[in-house]
């Protein structure tokens, strides 16, 4: 069942903003190597995959021109995409999700350091998995193009990672740069099937 609300998701995501959905699928991929990696259980695996999956579904609720302006968005603006964690949690609400997966939907954007967003969370108090979501998805952020900048390469990437590091559960940055290092050493796409293609290597 849950695999099917999942397709069922993605196919409106899609419908409505490919780009979003390629990020949906990109991360998930991700998110279920790096979940092998530092031992979770297949169980685990699974709602990270799934949870990483729809975790921006909240943006459907936002005007595409916002999402998709190639300029810096104005305050007021910045204050409606920072609804979309609690926007896709409402969406949800209605079918009793698992809330591990609900957890990465609400609480993708909050930071380790209590600077995130929407419940300024700080540490432990943000769920485990949406900690794992938040690597994620900065990961693919910065590495892909976007309308208003270029994607940087793994290296650049995982800097980028560091050198904001307050933000992000310790022990966890540390086992995804392991990860992404010791994995892929570059930049990293990954193909409909959920297969890890390494689009280069430069020196890490
Ligand atoms: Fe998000």
């Amino acid at each position: 069942m849950l695999e099917s609300i999942s397709v069922f998701i993605s196919g409106i995501v899609e419908g409505r903003d490919p780009v979003l959905n390629e990020h949906h699928q990109r991360v998930a991929a991700g998110i279920s190597e790096f979940a092998e990696h530092i031992g979770c259980t297949g169980e685990e695996r699974q709602i990270l995959r799934i949870g990483a999956s729809i975790h921006d579904l909240g943006k459907l609720s936002i005007n595409e021109h916002i999402l998709n302006k190639p300029a810096r968005l104005t305050a007021t603006e910045m204050e409606l995409v920072r609804q979309h964690p609690e926007l896709g949690y409402q969406l949800l609400a209605p079918l009793n999700l698992d809330p591990r997966i609900t957890g990465i939907v609400r609480y993708h954007h909050e930071n380790f350091d209590g600077t995130g967003y929407p419940e300024k969370r700080k540490g432990d108090d943000i769920p485990f998995y949406a900690r794992i979501m938040r690597l994620w998805d900065v990961y693919d952020a910065v590495t892909m193009d976007r309308p208003y900048h270029k994607g940087v390469s793994s290296s650049e990437a995982l800097q980028i990672l560091v050198d904001t590091s307050e933000r992000y559960d310790p022990e966890l940055l540390a086992s995804f740069c392991d990860f992404i290092e010791g994995r892929f050493g570059g930049r990293v796409a990954f193909c409909q099937g959920g297969e890890a293609v390494c689009l280069h290597a430069p020196a890490l």
